[in-house]
């Protein structure tokens, strides 16, 4: 679900500002991806518990997302003001389409048993938890 951050015109300037009910979970752990190639795409996983809020504060990133049932969304994130979120049980894959910095917000501090690396296995989970 792409949402937007508060925007403050200030002095010719933007403040893109994300607080109070436009963080949906208290953040845990903030991290950012540069350097990467354009045209590079990172990703391909998903969470088991995990949320996560990404922005791209510099740059384009387009982010596809997958339920596993069939229904993928594409987001293009190209300003501070676009902010994703990704819940859990969602394969997501970001793809540089510039120079660009992902900034992701998340529920969680860094923990790979939370991850789902393998499609067949996200695929496998997606169908469990629709049936609980
Ligand atoms: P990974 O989550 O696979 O990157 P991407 O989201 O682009 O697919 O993480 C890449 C590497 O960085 C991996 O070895 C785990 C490490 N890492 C941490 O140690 N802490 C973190 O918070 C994150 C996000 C990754």
């Amino acid at each position: 679900m792409l949402t937007h951050s508060q925007v403050i015109v200030h002095q010719n300037a933007k403040l893109c500002v994300l607080e109070g009910a436009l963080l949906p979970f208290e953040v845990r752990r903030v991290y950012c991806i540069c350097g990467v190639a354009v045209g590079a795409t990172r990703g391909f996983h998903a969470h088991k518990t995990l949320e996560q809020l990404l922005t791209a504060p510099a740059g384009r990133i387009d982010v596809e997302t997958d339920d596993g049932r069939g229904n993928k969304e594409l987001y293009v994130l190209d300003s501070p003001e676009k902010v994703l979120y990704v819940g859990p049980s969602s394969w997501h894959t970001m793809t540089w389409r510039s120079e660009a910095v992902l900034m992701v917000m998340a529920s969680q501090e860094y923990d790979p048993g939370d991850y789902i690396r393998g499609y067949e296995e996200f695929l496998a989970f997606a169908a469990k938890e629709r049936s609980v």
